[in-house]
């Protein structure tokens, strides 16, 4: 390992962005005593979770809960209080992220109001980190938990007619609260998670409310049994095709095909796509607050046409069209994500730029956070030599099978690129860590 500062001692991490991935990641080098700064571009921790971020950067809602539950979120040893909902609302989240910070003694490790700028290694090995404002800094080691839904994607290529459409056009990203919606015509296009949230708010308050889409999902509520329903038992030593099955049955038992609102039928079964997550959408179509359509053909002036060539007047489209993964403070052709493909070994580390650790950069069938805390804890530990990589040859071999295993399985979207699933991930994590104590053992020994 190089050293930033000269000498053999343990190597000096930058963490950029203090989101719940860079403050959990922050806590694993804390405990093991690796030296680091966390620079944050806001003025405080959690990222997505804070309403109105002064980053710029958060797509939350005024009125977002979160749709996983309160016990999938929560780090492992920092329980969420049960005093706050099974689905908290964004306060709740982005308080429980600060209360970590203090409990854990983090704050002062975060230099806040200081984004990265750029970021470069040197043929030495050293990290040479620009900060924004001017000061260069060096480092032993990069750890990138910059959040990947920030820079919104529209739709590619854009509609016909979108230059020219007399409505207006937005992101879901900018979205803030209904009160725009009031007594518009409203097209929300999308079927994840956002487009569900975004069209239930507009009908309530829009003249009529279209979700458009073009591609089914299967919709999952939020409780099943009356639990929350990915607290329902889950094991990963069961087959996932046999889990599939089940869950798939369940949710079709539940609900009836999507077909049945008049939504697209889904060309795959559960767990095929990104969880789309409502326990609200099908009431508001069964109530006829919010009327189906296929996708987007064109935008003509002040209408909207649809594929099936249905036409209705919109003052206002909603492009809720996802994100794209993007690390700004990287020269493109050194590290960046063309489609949202990102190549790394087990989703963390970068098989050809070593002392790359990326944190959080996955799309997990369940929440982000217990998963970053896992990545940080084996980045710590790969950081003071406990744990040792498999060769490059390896890893390349890793990531070539995991990329065939995700095509595979999932439906051709560029939202289909970092999916990993909960209970599975961390299984397979708790092994790779153990061989690689075990490869970390064997390097100590004498030839
Ligand atoms: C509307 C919405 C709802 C969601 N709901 C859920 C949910 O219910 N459950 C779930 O698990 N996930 C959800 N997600 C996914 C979301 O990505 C995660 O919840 C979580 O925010 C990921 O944390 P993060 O720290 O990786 O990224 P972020 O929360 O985006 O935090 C990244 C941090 O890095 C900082 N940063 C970025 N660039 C720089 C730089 N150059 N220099 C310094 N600092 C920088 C930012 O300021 C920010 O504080 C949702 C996403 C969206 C958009
Ligand atoms: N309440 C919550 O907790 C909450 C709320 C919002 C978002 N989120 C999370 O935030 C993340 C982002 O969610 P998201 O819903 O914003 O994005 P997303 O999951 O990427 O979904 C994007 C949707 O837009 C469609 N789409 C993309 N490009 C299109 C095009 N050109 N024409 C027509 N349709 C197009 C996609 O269809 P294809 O499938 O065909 O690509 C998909 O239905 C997810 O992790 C989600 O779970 C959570």
């Amino acid at each position: 390992m190089p050293s930033a500062n000269g000498s053999s001692s343990r190597p000096r991490a930058c963490v950029i962005g203090a989101g719940s991935s860079g403050i959990t990641v922050a806590k694993a080098l804390h405990e093991r005593g690796v030296p680091f700064d966390c620079f944050e571009k806001s003025d405080q921790v959690g990222g997505n979770w804070v309403f109105a971020n002064r980053n710029g950067m958060s797509a939350a809602y005024r009125e977002l809960f979160i749709n996983v539950s309160r016990e999938r979120m929560q780090y492992s040893d920092f329980p969420m209080p049960k005093s706050i909902p099974d689905f908290p609302h964004h306060t709740h989240i982005a308080r429980y992220f600060n209360d970590y910070v203090d409990h854990f003694s983090l704050r002062e490790k975060i230099t806040f109001q200081t984004g990265v700028e750029h970021a470069s290694r040197r043929d030495d090995g050293v990290w040479e980190i620009l900060l924004e404002g001017g000061g260069v800094r060096l480092y032993d080691a990069l750890l990138v938990a910059n959040g990947h839904h920030w820079k919104p994607r529209w739709p590619e290529p854009a509609f016909p007619g979108s230059d020219s459409f007399e409505g207006v056009q937005m992101h879901a990203h900018s979205y803030l609260d209904s009160s725009i919606f009031a007594d518009k015509s409203i097209v929300v296009l999308g079927m994840g998670n956002s487009a569900m949230d975004i069209a239930v708010e507009s009908s309530y308050v829009a003249r009529e409310t279209y979700l458009a889409a073009r591609r089914g999902a299967w919709i999952i509520p939020k409780y099943v049994f009356g639990r929350p329903v990915d607290q329902l038992p889950s094991n990963a030593r069961v087959p996932f095709k046999v889990r599939q099955r089940v869950m798939h049955q369940l949710i079709k038992t539940l609900t009836g095909p999507p077909e049945r609102y008049g939504l697209p039928k889904p060309d795959h079964k559960f767990g095929e796509a990104h969880p789309t997550v409502s326990g609200r959408i099908l009431d508001r179509i069964a109530h006829g607050a919010i009327t189906p359509k296929p996708n987007i053909a064109a935008l003509e002036g002040t209408d909207v046409r649809f594929a099936d060539a249905s036409v209705v007047a919109a003052d206002m489209v909603v492009y809720c069209t996802g994100y794209q993964i993007a690390f700004p403070f990287f020269d493109e052709d050194f590290v960046s994500a063309p489609d949202n493909r990102v190549e790394l070994f087990r989703r963390v580390f970068h098989p050809d730029i070593p002392s790359l650790y990326f944190i959080g950069l996955l799309q997990p069938l369940g929440a982000i956070m217990p998963l970053a805390e896992v990545q940080g804890e084996w980045v710590g530990d790969h950081l003071l030599g406990d744990y040792v990589l498999p060769s490059q040859a390896q890893m390349r071999a890793d990531i070539v099978a995991d990329q065939a295993a995700m095509r595979a399985r999932y439906v051709a979207s560029k939202r289909h690129t970092i999916q990993v699933d909960f209970d599975d991930y961390l299984r397979d994590l708790a092994f790779e860590r153990r061989v690689g104590a075990e490869r970390a053992r064997a390097h100590l020994l004498p030839a």
